[in-house]
């Protein structure tokens, strides 16, 4: 087998929101320009990324619905050797949301790799039996900790820790019904960040955060990498699109502007780099030559692509 240098890789396989953008049966500002497909806009598909010390060997930080074409466009990532293979070892859930879980459900056909989750997300995957198509004894359900630290993959460790957050959108009736009410930034197994080790570098993905905390500054600080939830620009932004009622703060999601936004949160803090991901299909920064695009690259933030690859 071919090896390289340890070295982190990343490719971003998915850059959008649960929704992608453009979103099946959205009409709103943004949407409206991808299906015209003005140039200032590029479709992305949910978010997702895939990482390797070897390049060789990997793992995914979630599974979207459209893992296959994902797939489909990452050389790296296609059948190697023999009749069946994959370089897919291990797949690593940061909750339980659609836009995270459905693409297990394309990753059946025999064949083994690591699936690791929390054990409440765990929970989660084993009340639903469709996603016994990954069968037992095939592939691995493995229940992690928050706050511990495991091989991911070849040469690549990863820390879990709690974000603030909730728990998935199709939970939540149940879980209102039950406790009377629904907590949207609650720290806990229901979503977590990733700390990323590998040849030297550490990288953050966090694709889901209702709010900064000091803790997660402290964490942040001096990672080489860090992507973060660039789900919404400002907090009613869905409600002004006039396409739905919910806040970023109803939805787990803190804003990228504003005095509580990610951006002014992570202004002192020492980066290597920063880029969002999971951006909502009504966010205008997805569009080439916005003032909030602008704003966003002025403040230090990239805007993730799909198929962007990073090696660090
Ligand atoms: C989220 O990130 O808030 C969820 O993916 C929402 C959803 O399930 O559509
Ligand atoms: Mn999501
Ligand atoms: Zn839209």
């Amino acid at each position: 087998m071919i090896t390289s240098p340890s070295r982190f890789r990343l490719v971003v396989l998915g850059s959008a929101a649960g929704g992608g953008f453009p979103q099946w049966n959205c009409r709103c500002a943004v949407c409206s320009l991808a299906w015209a497909n003005d140039p200032r806009v590029q479709r992305r598909t949910q978010a997702s990324i895939a990482v390797s010390a070897d390049g060789v060997h990997w793992a995914l930080v979630n599974c979207a619905p459209e893992v296959l074409s994902q797939i489909q466009s990452v050389p790296a990532l296609h059948p190697q050797a023999g009749l069946r293979h994959s370089p897919v070892a291990a797949v690593l859930l940061t909750n339980a949301d659609i836009d995270h879980v459905a693409g297990l459900l394309s990753l059946r056909e025999a064949q083994p790799f690591t699936l690791l989750a929390t054990p409440s997300v765990q929970g989660v995957l084993r009340s639903s039996s469709a996603f016994d198509v990954l069968a037992e004894g095939v592939v691995a359900r493995r229940e992690v900790e928050l706050g511990s630290s495991f091989d991911l993959v070849e040469g690549v460790s990863a820390t879990i820790f709690p974000v603030p957050g909730k728990i998935a959108l199709y939970l939540e009736a149940r879980e209102t019904a039950e406790k009377g009410a629904l907590a949207t930034d609650v720290e806990g197994e229901q979503t977590i960040g990733v700390e990323l080790r590998a040849g030297g570098r550490r990288v953050l993905y966090i694709p889901g955060c209702a709010a900064m905390t000091d803790a997660l500054r402290a964490r942040l600080d001096g990672a080489d990498l860090v992507l973060f939830d660039g789900t919404l620009w400002q907090d009613d932004e869905m409600v002004r699109a006039g396409v739905g009622t919910k806040t970023g703060a109803r939805m787990g999601h803190m804003s990228m502007s504003g005095e509580n936004g990610s951006i002014e949160a992570l202004r002192q803090v020492n980066v290597g780099r920063k880029i969002y991901v999971h951006i909502n299909n009504t966010n205008p920064v997805l569009v080439d030559g916005s003032k909030e695009r602008i704003a966003a690259n002025k403040a230090g933030w990239e805007i993730a692509q799909d198929g962007m690859e990073i090696a660090l």
